[in-house]
């Protein structure tokens, strides 16, 4: 089995101290930062903005996995690419012309990801999926952290794998929200490969050692 990587979320960080959470994830077991950008009008809540990506972008050591929550995501696929982001996830209900988003994403040397919410059904992906490196399947509707897992997303996970398989593409499945150590381990046994883990993370009183603890977790 691959490397199962954990991708703590900086929107559970605490702003006020940005630089001492991201030193703990750049010197934690962490693979990558997720973060998430939201635009109060595809989603209910306004998260952060290029200023405060571009600062983050300073510190961190690790890829910058930026998932957008914004209508129309097209707008700022070349001013993340300048910001450093590696792996840049547009929703699949945002985006008319899905395909030519990601072929966008890729001319700005980034892989492409695809965000879908949970009543999204994984089927839509099928005529693009060799063109996707990494599928954020939310497991909560997308504008907060803190939510409960939806349960749902195990059957997900398995029948976009079948995809992933019949298609012979390499795609990445990521699970977005609620992630916790109750469900990660059947979370990589239904196939995922990327967990996002963010009030579970910072709210726990050794975030460190509750990144290395799901990475072990995972991994075993
Ligand atoms: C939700 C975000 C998630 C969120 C995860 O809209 O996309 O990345 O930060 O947070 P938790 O792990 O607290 O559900
Ligand atoms: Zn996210």
């Amino acid at each position: 089995m691959n490397d199962i990587l954990i991708a703590p979320s900086v929107l559970a960080a605490d702003f006020a101290y940005l630089q001492r959470d991201i030193e703990m994830i750049n010197n934690s077991k962490a693979d990558w930062f997720h973060i998430d950008v939201m635009d109060g009008l595809f989603v209910p809540n306004i998260s952060f903005g290029m200023p405060v990506i571009k600062s983050i972008a300073a510190h961190a050591k690790k890829p910058l996995d930026v998932h957008l929550m914004i209508i129309d995501p097209d707008r700022y696929i070349k001013a993340f690419a300048d910001l450093g982001t590696n792996i840049l996830s547009v929703h699949y209900e945002a985006c008319t012309h899905l395909h030519r988003s990601l072929q966008a994403i890729k001319a700005e040397g980034m892989q492409a990801g695809v965000a879908i919410n949970p009543h999204t059904n994984v089927s839509l992906l099928e005529d693009t999926i060799n063109d996707i490196d990494l599928v954020c399947m939310m497991s909560v509707n997308p504008g907060f952290g803190g939510q409960s897992f939806i349960e749902n997303t195990y059957k997900k996970i398995k029948q976009l794998r079948k995809i992933i398989e019949a298609n012979g593409a390499s795609t990445k499945i990521e699970i977005d929200g609620g992630v916790t150590n109750e469900n990660a381990k059947q979370l990589v046994a239904a196939g995922a490969d990327v967990l996002v883990a963010g009030s579970y993370v910072f709210g726990s009183t050794d975030p460190s050692q509750t990144i290395q603890d799901l990475k072990k977790l995972t991994n075993n």
